[in-house]
C-alpha cells in the first residue's frame, strides 16, 4: 500500500485521536503526547503522522505536505484553506458563539468590536449579517477582553462553557457547531486513493461501532 502522511493537531484532542486510529488498527507504538517527538509511524510505516500545530494542519494538508490532517473544523474555517472536508470524527465537540457580558447588546447603530483569535470567521459572519464591526486580533485568553473594556464582545469556542462562567460572560448568539474533521489534499485524493480511501472508510465504520 502506498504510503500517507497524516497531519494531527496537538493539543487536547491528540490523545481521542490517537485513541480513534488504535480502534481502527492503526498503532503508533511510540506515542504519547508528552513526548516531544513530532513524527511518527504506524506499525507498518504506511502512515508517517506529523504532530503539528492545530492552526498549521490546514496549510500542511493545502500545500501537499500532508496528504491528510486532522483537526478542528475553526481551524479548518479559519485558515479558508482548499481542501477537501471529508469526515467528521465527533471529536472536541463544542460551538462557536459570540459571547459577553450579560445583557450586552450586539444590535447597536455604531460599530461594536470583537475580541477573537478567529479573524475571518468573524469577519464572513458579520459581514454576512451585514453589519460593520471592528475585529482585534488576539492569540488567546480572549475572555479577558470586554473585562477590561479591549472589546464589547468575542468570537471564540465553548465547550465546557466554563470559561466564560469563570470570568462572568455569558453567549449572545451561537454560531455553529465545531467539531474535529478530517481533510484531505485534493491532489492526493486523487493519486493516493488506494491507500487513502481505506483510510477513510475504516474511519468511517470505527465511527459507527
Ligand atoms: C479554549 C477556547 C475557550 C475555551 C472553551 O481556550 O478559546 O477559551 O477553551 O472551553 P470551555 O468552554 O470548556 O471553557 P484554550 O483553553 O484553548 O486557551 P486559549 O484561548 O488561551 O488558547
Ligand atoms: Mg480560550
Amino acid at each position: 500500500m502506498e504510503a500517507f502522511t497524516l497531519a494531527v493537531a496537538k493539543g487536547r484532542t491528540a490523545n481521542q485521536t490517537i485513541h480513534l486510529m488504535k480502534k481502527i488498527g492503526i498503532i503508533f507504538n511510540n506515542f504519547t503526547s508528552s513526548s516531544r517527538k513530532l513524527v511518527f509511524y504506524n506499525s507498518d510505516k504506511t502512515i508517517r503522522l506529523l504532530f503539528v500545530k492545530a492552526v498549521d494542519v490546514p496549510t500542511y494538508v493545502e500545500r501537499g505536505a500532508a496528504d491528510v490532517g486532522i483537526v478542528g473544523k475553526d481551524n479548518v474555517l479559519e485558515s479558508e484553506a482548499d481542501v477537501y472536508d471529508i469526515l467528521d470524527l465527533r471529536i472536541g465537540q463544542c460551538t462557536f458563539a459570540i459571547a459577553g457580558k450579560p445583557g450586552e447588546n450586539l444590535n447597536k447603530e455604531k460599530p461594536i468590536t470583537i475580541a477573537t483569535k478567529y479573524p475571518t470567521i468573524t469577519h464572513n459572519y458579520f459581514s454576512k449579517k451585514g453589519k460593520a464591526i471592528h475585529i482585534v486580533k488576539l492569540n488567546g485568553s480572549v475572555e479577558l477582553a470586554p473585562l477590561i473594556g479591549l472589546a464589547d464582545a468575542i468570537v471564540d469556542i465553548v465547550e465546557t462553557g466554563n470559561t466564560l462562567k469563570e470570568n462572568g460572560l455569558v453567549v449572545l448568539e451561537e454560531v455553529e457547531p465545531i467539531s474535529t474533521r478530517l481533510i484531505i489534499n485534493k491532489a492526493s485524493f486523487a493519486i493516493k486513493s488506494t491507500s487513502i480511501q481505506p483510510f477513510i472508510e475504516k474511519l468511517r465504520l470505527g465511527l459507527e461501532e
